[in-house]
């Protein structure tokens, strides 16, 4: 026997059973985000790998260690995207839609591609729902931002939800707090992790994220960033916080708050979730408005979110969602029926039923045990001259013609 091929690891399939609760989530996603005017959009599966480099940041995880790279036939440099945001400006830029009525928002729910340690919660190829409203730099579309979110993962039945909320001011800012910041880390270098003292030039925020005991202590009397912001970043901030604070929506101020992503200017949020375990990041997003400028486009402010469809499905717990219910379930109980049978269930479609018809060639009873186990509203049998409705509910029958099994589904349907 040949040896079996399997997924390759950290990816997963979604069987049928596991689809239903992913379109719940899609579905919400298109009346909570469409119906806040977001439109869909997607974007290729992979892009130069330069807009990852120049968009994500060349000192991140993202772009150091976890990308898939590869050259394709034409010598191009290319990556599957390992998140939404900077293909979304791309494509603004690229699309001249700076010219159109701002902020231009738009949603997508889409897979991404991340060379991580595999593990529950965090895979290779993920799931994403996310949007990105570009173009307008008013604290009403952050704080709209994170209430949709909130919205969604309410919406999902996301469990024991906690929002952490910071500012990380303007780039100006932050370059001079990080001064600040690198010579404080020099002068306690001595009790620094080797991997903190190694990104002190590189990354030094970091330094907030580390697990290290030595580098925590550290951390604790270290400057903080939401102390040094400008006086307009503060009052753009605290309008956010007011906003958020009118909507009644919790959040803890989290001045360490840090993101593996370059991008992020101001705002800057994380929606966690206690019911899972070490990955318990759910969702998160920020403002970031020089991205765009990055890229090659006008200086264009910008704010959005991602949500991990994995993540908010384990934190939801196993709530069912219902299966397709069956209105007409079409069995026969001769072998030349066979034919009328598929038939009526095909037409039954066209006339908007959801119709199944016999495939495995049951005997009449298991026929009917398969209609119970889907739980079909209505089951016809079709024989040699006529065929039999059964209402599955009340256990009432009656023979009629062939021809009119639709038209009775329907009418008792309605009646309904
Ligand atoms: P991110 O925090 O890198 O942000 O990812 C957002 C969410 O995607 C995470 O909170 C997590 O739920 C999920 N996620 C990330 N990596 C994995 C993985 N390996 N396996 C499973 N789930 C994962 C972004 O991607 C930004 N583009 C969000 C954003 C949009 N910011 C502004 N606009």
């Amino acid at each position: 026997m040949s040896p079996r091929i399997q997924a390759p690891r950290g990816t997963y399939d979604v069987l049928p059973d596991d689809a239903a609760r992913r379109d719940a989530v899609e579905a919400a996603a298109r009346r909570i985000l469409g119906g806040a005017g977001y439109g869909r959009i997607e974007t290729p599966a992979f892009e130069a790998t330069e807009l990852f480099a120049r968009g994500v940041g060349a000192s991140t995880d993202i772009v150091q260690k976890e990308m898939y790279t590869f050259e394709d036939g034409g010598g191009r440099s290319l990556t599957l995207r390992p998140e939404g945001t900077a293909p979304i400006c791309r494509a603004y830029v690229e699309h001249g839609m700076s010219r159109l009525p701002q902020p231009v928002r738009f949603w997508y729910f889409e897979s991404f591609f991340r060379y991580e340690r595999a593990q529950a919660g965090r895979y290779r190829q993920f799931w994403q729902l996310g949007a990105e409203a570009i173009g307008s730099a008013d604290p009403l579309v952050d704080a709209e931002c994170i209430l949709l979110l909130a919205e969604l993962l309410d919406a999902v039945g996301v469990r024991e939800v906690r929002l952490r909320l910071s500012s990380l001011g303007t780039a100006e800012t932050r370059a001079v707090y990080r001064e600040e910041l690198q010579a404080y880390l020099r002068r306690h270098e001595d009790q620094l992790s080797e991997e903190v003292r190694n990104r002190i030039d590189l990354n030094p925020l970091r330094a907030f994220d580390a697990d290290h005991p030595g580098t925590r202590e550290v951390m604790r009397g270290a400057p903080l960033l939401l102390d040094r912001l400008s006086d307009e970043d503060a009052e753009h901030f605290a309008a956010v916080r007011a906003l958020l604070d009118d909507a009644d929506l919790q959040y803890e101020l989290d001045p360490t708050l840090v993101r593996g992503l370059d991008y992020y200017a101001r705002t800057l949020f994380e929606f966690t979730s206690d019911a899972l375990g070490a990955q318990s990041g759910v969702a998160g997003g920020g403002r970031y408005d020089g991205l765009i400028e990055q890229l090659g486009g006008p200086a264009t402010p910008a704010v959005g979110f991602a949500a991990g469809i994995e993540r908010m499905l384990l934190a939801a717990g196993e709530h069912p969602v219902a299966a397709m219910p069956v209105d007409l379930y079409v069995a026969y109980a001769t072998d030349g029926a066979r034919h009328p049978a598929f038939g009526i269930a095909r037409e039954a479609r066209r006339a908007g039923l959801a119709a199944q018809v016999e495939l495995a060639g049951r005997s009449l009873k298991g026929q009917l045990r398969q209609a119970g186990r889907l739980g079909a509203r209505f089951v016809a049998i079709v024989g040699d001259d006529g065929a039999t409705l059964r209402d599955m509910e009340s256990g009432e029958q009656e023979d009629v013609e062939p021809g009119r099994v639709i038209p009775l589904v329907l009418r008792r349907e309605k009646s309904l």
